[in-house]
C-alpha cells in the first residue's frame, strides 16, 4: 500500500492539489493501486504560528513515505528566507533528491507563443542538491555601505557525475524510432572557470561512456536563446541547480506556461521522490478558483510513474492532453473554466466523473 504524504502548502497550492488528488484517487480506484494519502499541514500558517517550517519529527515521517505530493510554498506574510529553505529546500537536500526532472512537451499547437515551434518534447534535468542553492555564505557589515554578501556555488565531482549519468540514462530511455537521443550539458564555464570546469571534465568522462549518444555543450546564455529559436532541437538538457530553475520556467512557457508544468524531485537509488508543479504559490490568484490545476495533475502522473503505475500515469497524461486540445482549460490556456471545472474536464476524459460531481 504506497504511502503518499500530501503537503498542499500555500496560495494556490491547496486548490491545485485538491484537483490533483481527485485525479489520483480516480485512477487509484480504476487500477486498484491502494494509495494511502497522508495529509500534512506544513506551510506559512504553521510557520507563522510556530516559527518552524518542518519540525524534525515530521521530517522523520516524510523520510519513510513512498512519495511526497506538494502544492507550492511561499506567502507574502513570510519574508524570512529560512521558511522556504527549511521546508522545500530541506526536503530536496536532506532526502538527497538530486534529480529535478522538468519535462516540457507541446500537447497542443495552440499553446506555444512561437511561430513554427515544431515538435517540442524536452526535459530539463536540474541538479537539485548543490550549486548556488547550498546555503553556504554570509553577510558582513550588513546594512552599512561596506556590506559584503556571499553565496558560494558548490559543485562536487560526485554531485555532477551522478546528475550527468542520470541525464544520459534518461536520453537512452527516451530514444525511439523518431528520436535519436541527445544530451545537452549547459553551463557557464567560460566565466565560472573553476566550478564549471569541473562540469566540463565530468561531461567529457560521461559522454565517453555513452559513445552512441549525441552529446553537446552549450553555454547557458546561448541555451536560453536556442530554447526560443529552435526548441525542437532539444531532448535532455542537464544543468546546475540555478540554471535549471531558470531554464525550466522558460521552457514551460514555450508549451503553455507555468500552469501546466510538472516536476519530479527524485533519488533513483533510494527511490525517494517529491512531486510538485514547477509553479509557485501565485498569491495574487489564491482563493479565486482560477489557478490551472494541470501542473499539479501532471505532477501526479509523474508520481504514479515513480510508483510503477505506468499505465495509470499514461492515462492521466492522455486525459489532460485531450482536455487541453479540446479547449477545456482555465484562462491561462485560453479557456474559461474554474480550477475545479478544469479538474472535472480531466476526470471526464478518464471516464470517472460521476454525474452528481459535474459542475
Ligand atoms: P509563481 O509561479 O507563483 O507565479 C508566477 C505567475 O505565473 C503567476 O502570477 C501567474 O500569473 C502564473 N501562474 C503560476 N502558476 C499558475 C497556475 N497554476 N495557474 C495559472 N497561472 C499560474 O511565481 P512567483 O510569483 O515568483 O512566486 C510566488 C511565491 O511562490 C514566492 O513565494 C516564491 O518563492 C514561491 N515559489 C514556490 C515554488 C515551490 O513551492 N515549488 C516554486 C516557485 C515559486
Ligand atoms: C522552484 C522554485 C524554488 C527553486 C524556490 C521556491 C526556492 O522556484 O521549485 O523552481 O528555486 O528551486
Ligand atoms: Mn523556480
Amino acid at each position: 500500500m504506497p504511502r503518499i504524504a500530501v503537503i498542499p502548502g500555500d496560495g494556490i497550492g491547496p486548490e491545485v492539489i485538491a484537483e490533483g488528488l481527485r485525479v489520483l484517487k480516480a485512477v487509484d480506484a480504476q487500477h486498484r493501486l491502494e494509495l494511502d494519502f497522508i495529509p500534512y499541514d506544513l506551510g506559512a500558517d504553521r510557520f507563522l504560528r510556530t516559527g518552524e517550517s518542518l519540525p524534525n519529527d515530521v521530517f522523520a515521517e516524510l523520510q519513510q513515505v513512498d512519495a511526497i505530493y506538494l502544492g507550492a510554498i511561499g506567502d507574502p506574510r513570510v519574508t524570512d528566507p529560512k521558511y522556504a529553505a527549511g521546508l522545500l529546500l530541506r526536503l530536496r537536500f536532506e532526502l538527497d533528491l538530486f534529480v529535478n526532472l522538468r519535462p516540457s512537451r507541446l500537447l497542443a499547437p495552440a499553446l506555444t507563443p512561437l511561430r513554427d515551434a515544431g515538435e517540442i518534447d524536452l526535459v530539463v534535468v536540474r541538479e537539485n542538491t548543490e550549486g548556488a542553492y547550498a546555503g553556504i555564505g554570509g553577510q558582513f557589515k550588513r546594512d552599512t555601505p561596506e556590506e559584503v554578501a556571499i553565496n558560494e556555488d558548490i559543485n562536487t565531482r560526485k554531485g555532477v557525475d551522478r546528475i550527468l549519468r542520470y541525464a544520459f540514462e534518461l536520453a537512452v530511455a527516451r530514444r525511439s524510432a523518431r528520436r535519436a537521443g541527445r544530451v545537452t550539458m549547459v553551463d557557464k564555464s567560460n566565466a565560472l572557470y573553476y566550478a564549471h570546469d569541473l562540469w566540463q571534465r565530468a561531461f567529457v568522462a560521461a559522454r565517453g561512456q555513452y559513445a552512441d549518444m549525441e552529446a553537446e555543450h552549450l553555454y547557458v546564455d546561448v541555451a536560453a536563446m536556442q530554447l526560443v529559436k529552435n526548441p525542437a532541437r532539444f531532448d535532455v538538457i542537464v544543468t546546475s541547480n540555478m540554471f535549471g530553475d531558470i531554464l525550466s520556467d522558460l521552457a514551460s512557457q514555450l508549451v503553455g506556461g507555468l500552469g501546466i508544468a510538472p516536476s519530479a524531485n527524485l533519488n533513483p537509488q533510494t527511490r525517494r521522490g517529491l512531486f510538485e508543479p514547477v509553479h509557485g504559490s501565485a498569491p495574487k490568484h489564491a482563493g479565486k478558483g482560477v489557478a490551472n490545476p494541470l501542473g499539479a495533475i501532471l505532477s501526479g502522473a509523474l508520481l504514479l510513474r515513480h510508483l510503477g503505475a505506468e499505465e495509470a500515469a499514461g492515462q492521466v497524461e492522455y486525459a489532460a492532453a485531450a482536455a487541453i486540445r479540446e479547449g477545456h482549460t482555465t484562462r491561462d490556456l485560453g479557456g474559461d473554466l474554474t480550477t475545479a471545472a478544469a479538474g472535472d474536464a480531466v476526470l471526464r476524459r478518464l471516464g470517472t466523473l460521476e454525474p452528481s460531481e459535474r459542475s
